[in-house]
C-alpha cells in the first residue's frame, strides 16, 4: 500500500470500527429494519459515515444465499491475459440473476424490511438495472413493487422489469424528477419502502458480496477493477476487501468525463454542484450519475486507489467486440467497462507501477437490446 491509501485505511478502520461497536453485533444478523419514510431529498441527504460494516455484508450473504443465488463464475481468457499482460479475472456479473450484480443489493435491502413495511411494497428509481433486480426480489417476497424510469431508458431494461413484476412509471431524465416521482409514487401507495439505488447502506452491503467472493475465490489478487456511477458496488466492495484482504487495491472505473480522480484527490464529493443533476455524456446508460451518492462516498474516499481509470465510448464499443468474439459474452456498454480499462496503456501504466499481477475486473451487467448491441459492435475502431 502507499502511505496516502494507507492513511485512508487507517482513517476508515477508526470510523467503521465506531459504527461496528455503536449499531450492531459482530455475530449476530440484525433485526429486519422498518422503512424509512421517503423523502425527496433522500439522494442527497449528508451522511457523516457510512454505517456499513463487513458483518452487514456476511449478513447480506446470507440472505441470498437463502433464495437460492450462487457466486457467480469468474471467466478467463489468455487473450485477455496476453492483452493486459497480467493474470485477469472476468467475473461475471452480467450472468447474475436479472443481468446484472443490481440483484444482489436489491435482494438484501428487501429482505431487510420488517413484515409490516414489506407489505406495503416497495419503490425506486432506476436506469433499468436495478429496477429489474427491485423488482425480482420483491415477487420473491410477494410484495408489490414500482419502479420509476427515465424516459431515455433502453427498452429492453424496461421489458425486463415488467417481466419481473414491476409497475413502471416513466419521468424526465434528471434526478430531481426521478425523485420527485418516486416520492409521489411511494405516497400513493400508502408509504411504500423506498430503496435507493446506491445511497443505502444495504444495497452497499448486498453489493459488497462481491467482495466477499472475490476474496473467498481468488486470494492472490492484487487489484480489483470496478465501474462506478453512483457508487455502491464499489464502495460495497472496497468495505468487503478491506476487511478481508486489506492489500488488494480497489481501482473505480469511470466513463470519460466524471472526474472522479479530482475528487478523491481533493476529497470533495460534488466539484460542480449545478452540473450534479445532469447525466454523463456515454453510451454505457447504466452509469450516467455524476457524482458518488453521500454513503457510498464515505467508504469510497477513504478506501479507494487514488488511481481512477477513464474510458471513452471507443474503447467501451471495442472492449463489447472483445467481450462478444473472446470470451462469447454478451455484455452492455457498463459491463464492459473494465474490459475496456484493462486494455488501455493507463492500466498498462498502473500495472507497471503496483507490479500487478492478479487482477479482477467486474462484468457487471449484460441488458441489451439486440439492435443497440449490433450497432455498437459494429461501429467504432
Ligand atoms: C450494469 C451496471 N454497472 C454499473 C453500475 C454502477 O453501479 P453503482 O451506481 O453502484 O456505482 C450500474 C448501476 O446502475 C449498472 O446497472
Amino acid at each position: 500500500l502507499s502511505q496516502a491509501s494507507a492513511q485512508r485505511h487507517r482513517r476508515y478502520f477508526l470510523l467503521n470500527n465506531k459504527a461496528v461497536n455503536g449499531n450492531e453485533s459482530l455475530s449476530r444478523a440484525p433485526a429486519p429494519t422498518a422503512a424509512r419514510p421517503f423523502q425527496a431529498s433522500a439522494g442527497e441527504r449528508p451522511r457523516a459515515d457510512c454505517s456499513m460494516t463487513i458483518s452487514s455484508v456476511r449478513v447480506a450473504a446470507e440472505r441470498l444465499r437463502a433464495v437460492g443465488a450462487r457466486p457467480t463464475p469468474v471467466l478467463r481468457s489468455d487473450w485477455v491475459d496476453a492483452t493486459a499482460g497480467c493474470a485477469c479475472y472476468l467475473k461475471a456479473e452480467h450472468l447474475q440473476r436479472t443481468g446484472s450484480f443490481k440483484y444482489r443489493g436489491a435482494t438484501n435491502a428487501v429482505a431487510g424490511l420488517d413484515a409490516a413495511s414489506a407489505a406495503l411494497g416497495v419503490v425506486c428509481h432506476s436506469s433499468g438495472n436495478h429496477g429489474a433486480a427491485l423488482a425480482a426480489a420483491a415477487a420473491e417476497r410477494g410484495v408489490p413493487c414500482c419502479v420509476v424510469v427515465p424516459r431515455t431508458t433502453p427498452g429492453a431494461k424496461i421489458d425486463n422489469m415488467r417481466r419481473y413484476g414491476a409497475r413502471v412509471v416513466l419521468c424526465e431524465p434528471t434526478q430531481s424528477a426521478r425523485s420527485e416521482t418516486a416520492a409521489a409514487e411511494a405516497a400513493a401507495m400508502g408509504g411504500a419502502a423506498f430503496v435507493h439505488p446506491y445511497d443505502d447502506a444495504a444495497v452497499l452491503a448486498g453489493q459488497g458480496t462481491i467482495g466477499l467472493e472475490l476474496a473467498e475465490e481468488l486470494p492472490q489478487l492484487d487489484a480489483v477493477l470496478v465501474p462506478v456511477s453512483g457508487g455502491g458496488m464499489v464502495g460495497g466492495i472496497a468495505v468487503a476487501l478491506h476487511a478481508l484482504r486489506p492489500g488488494v487495491r480497489v481501482i473505480a472505473v469511470e466513463p470519460k468525463g466524471k472526474g472522479l480522480g479530482r475528487c478523491l484527490a481533493l476529497s470533495q464529493r460534488v466539484l460542480d454542484p449545478e452540473a450534479a443533476n445532469g447525466a454523463l455524456d456515454t453510451i454505457a446508460d447504466a452509469i450516467r450519475t455524476k457524482c458518488l451518492g453521500p454513503t457510498p462516498w464515505a467508504a469510497a474516499s477513504q478506501l479507494l486507489d487514488p488511481a481512477v481509470l477513464s474510458v471513452d465510448d471507443d474503447q467501451i464499443r471495442a472492449a463489447m467486440r472483445i467481450a462478444l468474439l473472446e470470451l462469447k459474452q454478451v455484455v452492455e456498454p457498463a459491463g464492459a467497462l473494465t474490459l475496456a480499462a484493462l486494455l488501455s496503456p493507463a492500466f498498462k501504466q498502473l500495472r507497471e507501477e503496483h507490479q500487478l499481477r492478479h487482477v479482477a475486473a467486474i462484468v457487471c451487467g449484460g441488458n441489451i437490446d439486440l439492435e443497440t448491441l449490433f450497432l455498437h459492435v459494429r461501429t467504432g475502431p
